[in-house]
């Protein structure tokens, strides 16, 4: 279980119906699946198969996990990254992503997919660094992300501030392997954006947008700006109920 699950169980639960149709977005091995059953969320997930650092062992883990939590397997399955999110237009109450954004290339075409899956008045909630991030967590080195010129450099340099020492012990990395792996990852597999560049987009797409992070309530809807330097932060968008083909705006 990861630290920041409890708390977006908390959102969760006081912006979903209950019983609701729920859908993870990038639900890699299903650790959020499982948590969200035990916690009285039922979701079901899906990923993509073309991530980095995906094996052929993924799918397997993915099921296996679900099935001992007691999950039908059906409800996580892959799809190619160009194919439509697999779900009926407007059938979803609720999505969520974790982590996922900063790894989207065609962010317009995910958001456009999630306004077209969502009901009207349905929320997605994704949680996600900005570019504005001190350390990057996928390395754990700090400022790397910021200049392509410097990354490697950073990257040598910093390594074991970061998750080079974990490497070297549970994979045997050398520090050169590790600066190459995330040199390659940052630049192929991250795709770090601004707050302003992802609102802007949001409501390109349809959707309305909130931004908060996760922080008590009355601190968390004024902190993120601050927050995003951090931590991740949390984007909500909702479809208007008054989307196209609701008997709610026939009027
Ligand atoms: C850092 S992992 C996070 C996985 C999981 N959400 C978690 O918290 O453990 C990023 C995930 O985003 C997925 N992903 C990348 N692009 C995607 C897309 N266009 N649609 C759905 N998932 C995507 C990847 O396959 C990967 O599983």
């Amino acid at each position: 279980m990861k630290p920041y699950y409890p708390a977006l169980i908390g959102l969760l639960k006081s912006t979903q119906p209950e019983g609701g149709n729920l859908l993870e977005i990038g639900c890699g091995e299903g650790a959020f699946l499982v948590y969200a059953k035990q916690n009285g969320l039922r979701f079901s997930g899906y990923d993509i198969h073309e991530h980095a650092g995906l094996d052929g062992g993924r799918a397997s883990r993915l099921h296996h996990r679900l099935t001992r939590a007691g999950i039908p397997s059906e409800d996580a399955r892959f799809v190619g990254s160009e194919e439509p999110i697999p779900r009926d237009t407007a059938s979803v109450d609720g999505a969520l992503s974790i982590q996922v954004l900063e790894h989207v290339a065609d962010l317009g075409q995910l958001f456009r997919e999630i306004q077209r899956v969502l009901k009207p008045g349905g929320t997605a909630i994704h949680y996600f660094p900005t570019r504005r991030i001190l350390i990057d967590p996928h390395s754990g080195v700090p400022f790397c992300h910021w200049s392509q010129t410097w990354r490697r450099r950073l990257l040598r340099v910093g390594a074991f501030l970061g998750k080079y020492p974990a490497y070297r012990k549970t994979r045997g990395y050398s520090h050169g392997q590790f600066v190459e792996e995330f040199d390659r990852y940052l630049e192929r597999m991250v795709h770090y954006r601004s707050l302003a560049e992802i609102v802007e987009l949001s409501k390109a797409c349809g959707l309305s947008t909130q931004l908060t992070c996760l922080l008590p309530a009355r601190f968390g809807a004024h902190l993120h700006s601050v927050c995003q330097f951090f931590t991740s932060v949390v984007l909500i968008q909702r479809k208007s109920v008054c989307a196209a083909g609701s008997r709610l705006c026939a009027a």
